[in-house]
């Protein structure tokens, strides 16, 4: 697991070529398998691989997403708000687990924030993806995870210094030995 966790990067820069079937489904299985709160999971997911809604979404924030009109994939976490309280946790373990399961798979992928975020004619990005994606005004949008084929190579992450100065035992400030 260490291994993959050093491994992944946001990779933002996809060959033109379409993810295999498969290869979606097995992300689904993985994003499916997420813990949520009470055992009752308030995710849906919505697969995205049409190249005209692809470059709409790409316009879902003013920075950040841009990539997406170069993307071949985007899975769009929705999260249920009447079936939990903390949707947003939720849906946040699914999108990790998926860029995490990517990265194992040898796929390339990236987190786009979609909460809490605005478009260049300040419409709310939730907003704007619900309207591209005709999705019921029950379901909040969290994360978009795009996904593809990486066109681009990143260092993979290494073990940084133990930080003891984020890290404490039993009492706030207590270093750990
Ligand atoms: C909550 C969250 C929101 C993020 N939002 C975006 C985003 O909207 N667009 C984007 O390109 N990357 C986004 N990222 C990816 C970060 O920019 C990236 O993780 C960070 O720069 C570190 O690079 P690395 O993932 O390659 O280690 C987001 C990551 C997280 C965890």
């Amino acid at each position: 697991m260490i291994g993959i966790l050093k491994k992944r990067r946001s990779i933002r820069k996809y060959k033109d070529e379409k993810i295999k079937p498969q290869e979606i489904k097995d992300l689904l299985q993985a994003a499916l398998l997420a813990p949520a709160s009470k055992g009752i999971s308030s995710n849906s997911f919505l697969v995205v691989d049409d190249r005209e809604i692809l470059d709409k979404l790409a316009l879902c924030k003013v920075h950040g997403a841009g990539f997406l009109a170069q993307t071949p994939l985007a899975v769009v976490v929705l999260g249920d708000p009447k079936i939990s309280d903390v949707w947003v946790e939720n849906s946040s373990i699914a999108a990790i687990i998926m860029h995490l399961t990517a990265a194992s798979m040898n796929i390339g992928s990236c987190w786009i924030q979609i909460r809490n975020r605005f478009n260049c004619d300040d419409v709310s990005s939730e907003n704007y993806v619900r309207e591209v994606l005709n999705i019921p005004d029950q379901y909040r949008v969290g994360v978009i995870i795009a996904v593809g084929y990486a066109d681009e190579q990143k260092t993979a992450h290494e073990e940084e210094p133990f930080p003891n100065d984020k890290v404490f035992l039993n009492i706030y400030g207590n270093k750990l030995p």
